[in-house]
């Protein structure tokens, strides 16, 4: 693939298109990548199909260094490719859209709730909720573990915000239509891009509006409840900023973890001998850690320079929108000796899956933890893991993820408790 750097690019050949959401559904964005890092490492993404332009940073020191800088680098106009072009109506009341010293206002009630010592107290509840993900495969021996494991973190996002298990299947499929809005799956048959976010954006918040104006809600000891009786600087959140800002937290917490759980899970299956190591070691710390570096499933962020800056050796203009690729950052080869290595128990594993600077992410905690008791359990119950059939990726530009990834399992004599489990995708739920 021929790689454009600055300047228009021939019509024949307009190079890649980040901002084509099948482009990381079908095809490896990592050539892309390790070229763009070699060769053109602030690159100028051209119009393709009418579709705005863009810069695209993709080593580990201009990803960092764009989304560390705030005062450079603004999240306020939108942090993710689909809405550029447009003004982000969240910018300055949702906490992934805030800058500092507003954003504050957004995130410091919350932290102490996601803090590492804080989210110990669900790790009973997602060892609960990991058996019955994982209980597919002790009622059968070829099942589809990243369509269970789809499941999971709908199902944290319900421990964290109250959300009903009969909720589940419905929220889970707007959260994905809201990042992937053009995959097959979820994209609807005939509707355009922006009706498919449209309605996945009203459902979400409709959710969220009933919720919040539901008596006696801020009582309740979950997010929410946080959200409603937080008043920073003495003054309360209004019922939009509350709304928003669990969306926010519904968002980030479901369509990230469970590709990398998918994708953590294939990892293993492609490097047998690492699977066997990480067995033999028992460090599941170090194996989630490599799985984050390796899945990345936030796959870019999107900001707006304040003012002209220089990157690298390139000059860019003030106002402009810069994408930092940080699956691209956690193979740069500067930083990570081997990167293209999968290793359970790479040492040091300085990834920035979940991001750097103001906007790291909130639940990071959690998600380790949730993968770790996962993990975890896939060790206890299962004598074997391989893989059956071809896995199927989401069409997103956003989200790296596993749609589909079939595996044949071979239960572990302590395994035989989680046949009387109930599959977390089996729901009683209507149809959508
Ligand atoms: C493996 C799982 C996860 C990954 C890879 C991930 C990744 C990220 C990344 C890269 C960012 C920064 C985006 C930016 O700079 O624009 C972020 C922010 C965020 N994440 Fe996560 N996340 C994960 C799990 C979660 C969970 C479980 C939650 C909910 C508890 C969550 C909630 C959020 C929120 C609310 C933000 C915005 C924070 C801010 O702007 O201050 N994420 N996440």
């Amino acid at each position: 693939m021929r790689i454009t750097s600055g300047g228009p690019a021939p019509e024949d050949d307009p190079g890649p298109d980040l901002s084509d959401p099948e482009f990381f559904g079908t095809g490896d964005p990592h050539p892309v990548w390790t070229r763009l890092r070699a060769h053109d490492p602030v690159h100028r993404q051209c119009p393709v199909g009418g579709k705005p332009e863009f810069w695209a940073v993709t080593r580990y020191a201009e990803v960092s260094r764009v989304l560390a800088r705030h005062g450079e680098f603004t999240a306020a106009r939108g942090n993710i490719l689909t809405t550029l072009g447009q003004s982000d109506i969240a910018g300055g009341k949702m906490l992934a859209v805030t800058d500092p010293p507003l954003q504050k206002r957004l995130k410091e009630p919350l932290v102490p709730h996601l803090a590492r010592q804080a989210v110990r107290e669900f790790e009973p509840a997602l060892r609960e909720l990991s058996r019955r993900l994982l209980s597919a495969g002790a009622r059968q021996d070829t099942w589809d573990f990243a369509a269970q494991a789809a499941f999971y973190p709908i199902a944290i996002g319900g421990l964290l915000l109250g959300i009903p298990e009969d909720s589940w299947n419905r929220l889970k499929h707007f959260t994905y239509a809201a990042v992937a809005e053009s995959d097959p799956d979820y994209a609807g048959q005939g509707a355009s891009r922006s009706a498919v976010l449209n309605r996945a954006h009203s459902e979400i918040f409709l959710h969220f509006h009933s919720e919040v104006t539901r008596p006696g809600r801020a009582d309740a000891d979950d997010l929410i409840g946080v959200l409603l009786r937080a008043a920073p600087d003495g003054e309360p959140l209004s019922r939009e900023e509350v709304i928003l800002n669990a969306y926010s937290l519904l968002i980030g917490a479901t369509v990230t973890t469970s590709h990398a759980a998918s994708g953590g899970l294939l990892a293993l299956l492609e490097n047998p001998g690492e699977y066997a190591r990480w067995l033999e070691t028992g460090d599941t710390t170090a194996l989630v850690e490599e799985i984050l570096r390796w899945t990345s499933p936030a796959n870019h962020a999107l900001r707006h320079t304040t003012s002209q800056v220089r990157l690298d050796d390139t000059d860019v203009g003030a106002g402009e929108p810069v994408t930092a690729w940080l699956g691209s950052a956690n193979r740069d080869e500067r930083v990570f000796p081997d990167p293209f290595r999968f290793s359970v128990d790479r040492y040091p594993n300085r990834h920035i899956a979940f991001g750097v600077g103001a906007h790291r992410c909130i639940g990071a905690h959690m998600a380790r933890l949730a993968l770790t008791v996962l993990f975890e359990e896939i060790a206890r119950n299962f004598e074997q893991f391989e893989l059956a059939g071809e896995p199927r990726h989401l069409h997103s530009t956003f989200i790296a993820g596993i749609k589909n990834l079939p595996v044949r399992t071979v239960l572990r004599p302590e395994g035989a408790g989680l046949r009387d489990l109930r599959p977390l995708g089996e729901t009683t739920e209507e149809a959508l």
